[in-house]
């Protein structure tokens, strides 16, 4: 199975990399750089390049024909081993390009594939991968083994028999079926594990692939790691606790980086490793502001989240790579359209300070001020109310005491089940209501610094 898989590999092959751009392809650079990009990070080389403007794609080759004679001879005169193709073909229209040129012809899907193939790190990324490579291959079966078979028969050789085919096919099937079962299970035990998260508040980084968002991870939890720290040891190396200045440890998830005309079958195979993007506080889209395809990469990051079902409204947008830009006018447009964006330059430093702050004050926004009554021996809640909010005050009337706080949304259903009862917090109200105002010996301010 697995030497199927890697056909489609094109590590150290001399590629030509081929685009089509139909009438509603925007482009502000040039129509090649992104695929140049993925071709780059699979370690192909490219050896030549072709671009046809058409108003719709051929049936039979994408490219028209006079452009599929100029091919032939551009991967002739090169020698190259692959084309890299930045459209996504029909099964037939590939074997047609494969018989025209003699060369295998990846897609853009198949490509994408391959890039997540090399950079997937985690068990669980690796299967989802799998399983959209196989989806994918499975209506190309007979190309992958005409390729096999001329590869090692050479060129003119009979492709295996039909019998050969259905048998391969119906193990391609089992091994997908296996994989949606493994996938299913990981997706719900980390349902859990995320869930059981919930008191910490989460901050998310979503963007473009190549945006920084790692190297933004990193530069944010570094100095706050330390060897003791035993609390997050459990987690998967992608969620990290940050030490947000002025606030305290929340968790900082990094997650896997988008692209534009994200193959359909990766996104669903990817549900489990967005879990995280999905039950976030806050979402930090990280973009990355020293390309000029900046705009069209944080759309293509606001689409993918819908596709996902992932609510985006709240994201704070974080321009990075500032250090990069000589000078401020490109920075000033993105802003100009986004005014609430934060330029940082993960690398540097730059504006860190400014992004923490930001996202203080947009966690501090989910925060309700609330008087939360209960019996005064009730230990456990005041201690959790302690650690995961402020207590403002205390009254205390016979066994129950009320508890002026201030406290992130999410925490007042868990409150109420600690036998406890929660409302809005009205301060005249409630002093009319006693029949005097609150005292202030009773004031007991706690701030929360830690949430072990
Ligand atoms: P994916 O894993 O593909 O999603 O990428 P990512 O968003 O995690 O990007 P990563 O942090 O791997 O950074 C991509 C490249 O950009 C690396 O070469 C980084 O060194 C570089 N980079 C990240 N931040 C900055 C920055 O602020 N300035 C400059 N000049 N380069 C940066």
């Amino acid at each position: 199975m697995h030497e199927l898989d890697r056909t489609e590999s094109v590590a150290s092959e001399a590629a030509v990399l081929v685009r089509v751009v139909l009438p509603q392809h925007r482009f502000f650079t040039d129509p090649l750089e992104e695929l140049a990009g993925l071709a780059e990070t699979v370690g192909a080389t490219s050896v030549g390049q072709l671009v046809q403007r058409r108003e719709k794609p051929d049936n039979r080759t994408y490219l028209g024909r006079g452009k599929v004679a100029e091919l032939q001879t551009l991967v002739a005169a090169k020698d190259a081993d692959v084309i890299l193709f930045d459209n996504d073909l029909s099964p037939a229209q590939t074997r047609n390009l494969e018989t025209a040129t003699g060369v295998k012809v990846l897609d853009r899907t198949e490509l994408i594939l391959d890039v997540f193939a090399s950079r997937a790190q985690t068990h669980e990324a690796r299967l989802a991968v799998e399983l959209a490579q196989l989806e994918y291959s499975l209506p190309r079966l007979k190309r992958m083994w005409t390729h096999l078979s001329r590869m090692k028969m050479g060129i003119g050789m009979r492709g295996p028999g039909e019998k050969q085919l259905e048998v391969d096919r119906r193990l391609v099937e089992r091994r997908i079926h296996d994989l949606r079962a493994e996938l299913k299970r990981i997706e719900r035990r980390k349902e859990r594990q995320v869930s059981g998260r919930r008191d910490h508040m989460t901050v998310s980084l979503v963007g473009y692939t190549n945006a920084g968002k790692s190297t933004l991870m990193n530069a944010l939890t570094s100095a706050g790691v330390k060897s003791e720290d035993q609390l997050f040891a459990t987690l998967d190396t992608r969620t990290r606790r940050w030490q947000l200045p002025h606030w305290g440890p929340v968790l900082l998830s990094d997650t896997v980086g988008f692209i534009r005309d994200l193959p359909h079958k990766l996104i669903a195979s990817f549900k489990a490793t967005l879990e995280e993007a999905r039950q976030a506080d806050l979402l930090l889209h990280v973009a990355d502001a020293s390309t000029a395809a900046a705009y069209d990469q944080i759309s293509a990051v606001y689409s993918v989240l819908s596709e996902l079902g992932i609510e985006a409204k709240g994201a704070l947008l974080v321009l990075n790579k500032v250090d990069c830009l000589s000078n401020r006018a490109p920075l000033d447009a993105i802003l100009n359209r986004y005014p609430n964006a934060i330029p940082i330059s993960a690398r540097s430093g730059q504006g860190l300070d400014q992004l923490a702050a930001a996202v203080s004050a947009a966690l501090s926004r989910t925060f309700r001020d609330v008087d939360v009554e209960t019996g005064v021996e009730n230990g456990k809640l005041m201690a959790y109310l302690a650690a995961h909010g402020e207590i403002l005050s205390r009254r205390f009337s016979g066994d129950r005491v009320v508890l002026h706080c201030r406290l992130p949304q999410k925490y007042l259903g868990r409150i109420e089940k600690n036998d406890a009862e929660v409302r809005e917090h009205y301060s005249h109200e409630r002093a009319s209501s006693s029949g005097q105002p609150a005292t202030s010996e009773d004031e007991d301010p706690v701030i929360h610094d830690d949430v072990a």
